[in-house]
């Protein structure tokens, strides 16, 4: 059973897929990759430069100059960009906003994804996103679409962030919708369930829940593969 495999978490915003994949990365001793926060630090670096982020030539020639390393943290993943801690700065409200445009561009996701499959070639990886089980990873043993209905996405959010932040819970449940709809209509690599995706929907479940049935699922994924090895 020491057989490692790859694990593809895709959905919706606010479906807790970081969350439990962080659960089930430390629960199998793998390695947790955040595909969300590497298009969120292009975007980060494109507004700092004044770049439209929808001016696709330009961040794409950006996302290819940039050196983004991804650093397993004591709780959550760090971000360095071209040597400096950016961890901080990814999941402000500027960033949500221009994310999905950053992410449409083709060169971008080209670029984003070759990297994110350099990280996952030694397996024992567990990758959240939104084209994961489509587009990065398509052979990964297991593949999980996880989501929750927008208004509960919405709500979670709202309590992560607190009430001073400054937006209302409807004002946030659109602001999601908008970046699903995005997400979902792009015409490259769009956010959609794999055929051979198992479904969870988290609305009422518990974070440790949902992560108990995918390391359930990995774990006798991990040990057929074993099995039939030998
Ligand atoms: O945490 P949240 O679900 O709000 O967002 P995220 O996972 O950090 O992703 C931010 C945005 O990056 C998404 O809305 C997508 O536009 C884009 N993204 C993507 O296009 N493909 C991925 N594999 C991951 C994120
Ligand atoms: O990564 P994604 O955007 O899919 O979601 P997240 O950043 O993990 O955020 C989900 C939020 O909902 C976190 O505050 C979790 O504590 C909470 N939550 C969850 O992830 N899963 C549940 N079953 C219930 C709550």
């Amino acid at each position: 059973n020491s057989h490692r495999i790859n694990i593809a978490i895709d959905g919706p915003a606010g479906a807790g897929k970081s969350t439990v994949a962080r659960l089930v990365a430390k629960a199998l001793q793998y390695i947790y990759v955040d595909t969300g926060a590497m298009y969120r630090a292009v975007t980060l670096k494109a507004l700092e430069s004044g770049i439209a982020t929808d001016d696709s030539e330009m961040v794409g020639r950006l996302a290819y100059d940039l050196d983004i390393a991804l650093l397993p943290g004591a709780e959550s993943q760090q971000v360095w960009v071209n040597g400096e801690d950016v961890s901080d700065k990814l999941r402000s409200h500027e960033i949500n906003r221009n994310v999905s445009y950053v992410a449409r561009i083709e060169s971008v996701r080209n670029r984003m994804s070759e990297l994110q499959r350099l990280m996952a070639e030694e397996k024992g990886v567990v990758m959240d996103g939104r084209d994961i089980g489509t587009h990065v990873l398509p052979n990964a043993e297991l593949k999980v679409f996880l989501t929750a209905t927008p208004r509960e996405r919405a709500s979670r959010r709202f309590l992560e962030l607190g009430p001073d932040a400054g937006i209302s819970l409807d004002q946030l449940e659109q602001e999601i919708a908008e970046r699903d709809r995005l997400d979902q209509e792009r015409e490259i690599a769009p956010l959609v369930q794999a055929a051979d995706a198992r479904l969870i929907d988290s609305t009422g479940l518990t974070i440790e829940q949902v992560a108990e049935e995918i390391v359930r699922w990995s774990l006798e994924k991990a040990g057929t593969i074993s099995a039939e090895e030998k």
